[in-house]
């Protein structure tokens, strides 16, 4: 394989001539490029082994080939194929009856390929179902032009999709104006920052109002225990979305819900050529194999609650203010800037471990103590590194700053500040109006 002859930083100089972006990968990710992956230990085009702590962002539950995810993708396609001139097939059927045991909010499941088509098509089934077209959201669901402006609470008049930013004053007073029209609330659950009873309330919410609730499991479906919020949590939802991790690595996603509500899938306009394949089917059903005893869940929470205490400690030790919650297999850990964070985590990658940078850490299945301890004691020299040569200061970080973490990373306002109330005021004045234009949510609101 040639390009194992490039150096990484020559293959990241070609990426800049030929492949975008800067942003998203060549300029602001570590200096590795990677060929090759071994449960969560990646290997550079130099030959160093890096451990990686995101999952792949999210994708991988149970690491890199996994012996009977492997099993299951290589008997797809040697024995059966990629695709057939039909959609349905045994593969569709049996994972979409699994699923639907699995998920209370299923009795119908469809396929498409990532979480960006699935919360999409979740509106759009809503919009169908309903005839109506206003969406309230919260929190990230993908990168097409309704999920876009997600960081900022207000109405973009082009989509009408308004975002409450995890407000529940915003919630109540926007369903309380706009019920009639809104044809769903999708909320991307945020564990580590609002409990399962906050979900409960979100849900009751709807229900009062009569508005279809789609709670977008695409990371937590897997994540927060073994069933999601809506099945491990039983947070009641009339939509599921869920794709990370289900078919580990494999590319697939899928919308559960209500038969009826399902059953305007036609009527919502939703296709894809790609979404009858079958490989990623087969990987998935290994994946419910694989975690049907509970064990595979018992381990990576036992490894990540490791991973979590440990880095939590480490902060406190080299004396940097930190905040670090939420559920084992998907914690997050907040310094007092974007700024120090990068700085740890490239330090740390410097040693051999590749953390989540925007601050949502995640292990697999293939995480045990070697790698716990690797990715502590990566993560502590660069702690180290980057506390000698910085300002940091140390104990509990200020609210304000946990809070302008969350408007950072989700767009959330776990507190009801002036701003946002005003920015409140303005979004409800907006939709009441019903004019064209560009609307509240074209810029952030700024506290
Ligand atoms: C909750 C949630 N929804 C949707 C998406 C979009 O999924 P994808 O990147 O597969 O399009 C993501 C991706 O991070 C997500 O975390």
């Amino acid at each position: 394989m040639t390009a194992v002859a490039e150096s990484n930083a020559a293959a990241i100089d070609r990426a800049r001539r030929v492949t975008a972006a800067e942003r998203f990968d060549v300029g602001t990710r570590f200096g590795s490029v990677f060929h090759s992956a071994d449960g969560s230990w990646m290997r550079d085009l130099e030959g160093n082994r890096v451990l990686d702590v995101t999952a792949a962002s999210g994708a991988l539950l149970l690491g890199n080939r996994h012996p009977a995810v492997v099993e299951a993708v290589v008997r797809s396609v040697r024995d059966h194929g990629a695709v057939f001139a039909s959609t349905i097939t045994p593969q569709r059927l049996e994972l979409a009856e699994r699923l639907c045991a699995r998920y209370p909010a299923g009795e119908k499941a469809v396929f498409c390929k990532s979480g960006s088509e699935a919360t999409t098509a979740a509106i759009q089934i809503a919009r169908a179902a309903t005839g109506r077209d206003l969406v309230l959201t919260a929190g990230y669901h993908g990168w097409f032009e309704w999920q876009r402006p997600y960081r900022n609470m207000g109405f973009d008049p082009r989509t009408r999709v308004a975002n409450f930013g995890y407000s529940e004053t915003a919630l109540r007073r926007l369903l309380t104006e706009f019920g009639s029209d809104v044809a769903a609330v999708i909320l991307t659950p945020e564990p580590a920052w609002f409990d399962l009873e906050w979900h409960h309330r979100v849900s009751r919410l709807c229900a009062e109002h009569g508005v279809l609730f789609i709670l977008d499991e695409v990371i937590t479906a897997l994540r927060w225990g073994s069933r999601g919020l809506n099945g491990t949590g039983g947070v009641r939802a009339d939509m599921v979305t869920m794709s990370k991790g289900i078919a580990n690595g494999h590319a697939i996603a899928a919308v559960l819900g209500g038969r009826e509500l399902m059953d305007h899938y036609d009527a919502a306009g939703i296709a894809g050529t790609y979404n009858r394949e079958i490989t990623p089917m087969f990987a998935a059903l290994a994946v419910l194999d694989e975690i049907e005893d509970g064990s595979v869940h018992e381990h990576s929470e036992r490894m990540g609650r490791a991973l979590k205490d440990g880095m939590r400690d480490v902060l406190a030790s080299v004396g940097i203010a930190a905040h670090v919650a939420g559920p084992d297999m998907m914690f997050d850990v907040v310094t007092a800037s974007e700024e120090l964070s990068w700085d740890i985590y490239a330090a740390a990658y410097t040693h051999g471990a590749w953390f989540e940078d925007s601050g949502t850490q995640m292990v697999t299945a293939a995480f045990g103590q070697a790698e716990v301890d690797h990715a502590l004691e990566a993560f502590e020299k660069g702690a180290r590194q980057v506390a000698a040569r910085t300002d940091v200061e140390a104990g509990e970080l200020p609210e304000r700053l946990r809070s302008k973490f969350a408007l950072d990373a989700f767009g959330g306002s776990p507190v009801d500040t002036g701003p946002a109330m005003a920015r409140l005021a303005e979004t409800v004045e907006l939709i009441g109006r019903g004019t064209p234009g560009p609307g509240t949510s074209a810029t952030p609101v700024v506290e």
